[in-house]
């Protein structure tokens, strides 16, 4: 295979991982250092807790730079607060990894010590603010009572929000079109958010431009936007994808499925219909399952008892024969190629093969219509704060 640009190596428990901390840190640390230039508001930046060998190393990375907030979701992140505790303090950290079929004893530790990617590590680090993104009163709880370290806020994230959602609470039911059937257990009383006595913010279709408002009058501190800001001039996504999304909008054509295996990681996928991407069912069996990238990778005991690594969306029989569960890998879909794709880092091969784009956004598209009605299919971060009633921070003098 070849591609436009050298593929880094894949990460590995036993092999010398400092390769692959280091880019974890560095990019991170310029994700961070660009997002703060040029204005004196705060920034947050959002992790994946299913991601987590990557995380000690990418958090580092974000702190080096001064990040304001660090959000983690899609899991339930206990350790985390403790981690970046330890960071703060100039110290090395650890978290235990989840492998399949290790038992307690043999439980998976992994280590990020600052001194193996820098000489001279800064004693202490600027202590962000940790806000854990859940979908449910009892998670939050958990957060609130059983993290290593200070939790400072809750996002509560419902089932509309673009991306990853949780999946519905009990036993997996589909509806007719093979979306996850989401009851009343899956909403969150907001009342009882306020007896936790934590700062929250509300996610997930809470978009519009009284969504902050009535978010603050059920006790929320703020709101969480996703998928309008996914669709302004600033984004990464490819700007013809958005132009062909947001003109589907705009004739009321557009649609999302919820995936409810399309991810690796297990927890259902907000994905946007649109020709030419993995959304279509044909170009998924013309992809040639590969797995290239490795993020979303489990972790298991493999028979000799060391560590293996399986991806859903990787060759089936590849998968089954790492002791794979089937029912997961036949519509799994190769996020990191796909999102990649999405930002126009997608692999060329050999064969002329081209990796192809997955769009993600939030299944009410209420907010996004309007906001298109208001400033036309081509709009701004800025407009999106007018449009949620905000005024954007000052830009720094120069
Ligand atoms: C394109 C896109 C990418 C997202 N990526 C992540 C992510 O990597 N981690 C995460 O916790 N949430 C992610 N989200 C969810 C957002 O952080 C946010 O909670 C959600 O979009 C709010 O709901 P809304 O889409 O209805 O505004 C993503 C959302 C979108 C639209």
């Amino acid at each position: 295979d070849t591609h436009d640009f050298s593929a880094h190596p894949l990460w590995h428990a036993d092999s010398d991982r400092v390769a692959a901390d280091e880019l974890a840190v560095a990019g991170n640390f310029v994700e961070v250092y660009l997002a703060k230039e040029n204005h004196d508001g705060v920034v947050g930046i959002n992790f994946l807790e299913k991601i987590a060998v990557a995380n000690p190393p990418a958090i580092y990375g974000a702190m080096l730079a001064g990040v304001d907030y660090i959000l983690m979701g899609a899991g339930i992140p206990v350790e985390i607060p403790g981690l970046i505790d330890a960071f703060a303090r100039g110290e090395a950290g650890s978290v235990r990894i989840p492998v399949e079929r290790f038992s307690h004893d043999e439980g998976y530790v992994l280590d990020f010590d600052p001194s193996t990617v820098l000489a001279n590590p800064p004693e202490r680090l600027k202590r962000p603010f940790f806000l854990a993104i859940v979908s449910s009163y009892v998670l939050a709880l958990t957060m609130a009572t059983r993290a290593t370290g200070k939790v400072d806020g809750i996002v509560v994230e419902g089932h509309f929000a673009g991306g990853h959602n949780a999946p519905p609470r009990g036993v997996l039911s589909l509806d007719e079109n093979g979306e996850p059937i989401y009851g009343p257990k899956d909403t969150v009383d907001y009342a009882k958010m306020v007896g936790l006595n934590l700062p929250f913010w509300i996610g997930g279709a809470c978009s519009m431009p009284e969504s902050l408002e009535e978010s603050q009058r059920a006790g929320a501190r703020g709101i969480q936007v996703g998928s309008l800001f996914a669709f302004c001039t600033e984004s990464g996504i490819l700007p013809e994808l958005k132009k062909r999304f947001l003109e589907k909008v705009k004739a009321g054509t557009a649609q999302v499925f919820t995936h409810p295996k399309g991810s690796p990681t297990g927890y259902p996928f907000k994905v946007a219909l649109l020709d030419g991407t993995l959304s279509d069912k044909n170009e998924q069996q013309r992809r040639k399952r590969l797995c290239n990238v490795g993020f979303l990778r489990e972790l298991y005991k493999t028979t000799e008892g060391t560590i293996g690594y399986r991806c859903p969306a990787e060759n089936e029989k590849a998968y089954a024969a790492k002791g794979g569960d089937a029912s997961r890998s036949g519509d799994a879909l190769c996020l990191c190629n796909a999102l990649f794709a999405t930002i126009g880092l997608g692999m060329k091969y050999a064969s002329g093969y081209l990796e192809l784009p997955l769009v993600t956004v939030g299944s009410s598209l209420d907010s996004l219509r309007l906001m298109i009605e208001r400033f036309g299919l081509s709009y701004t971060a800025r407009d999106v704060l007018a449009f949620l009633g905000l005024t954007p921070a000052r830009e720094a003098k120069r």
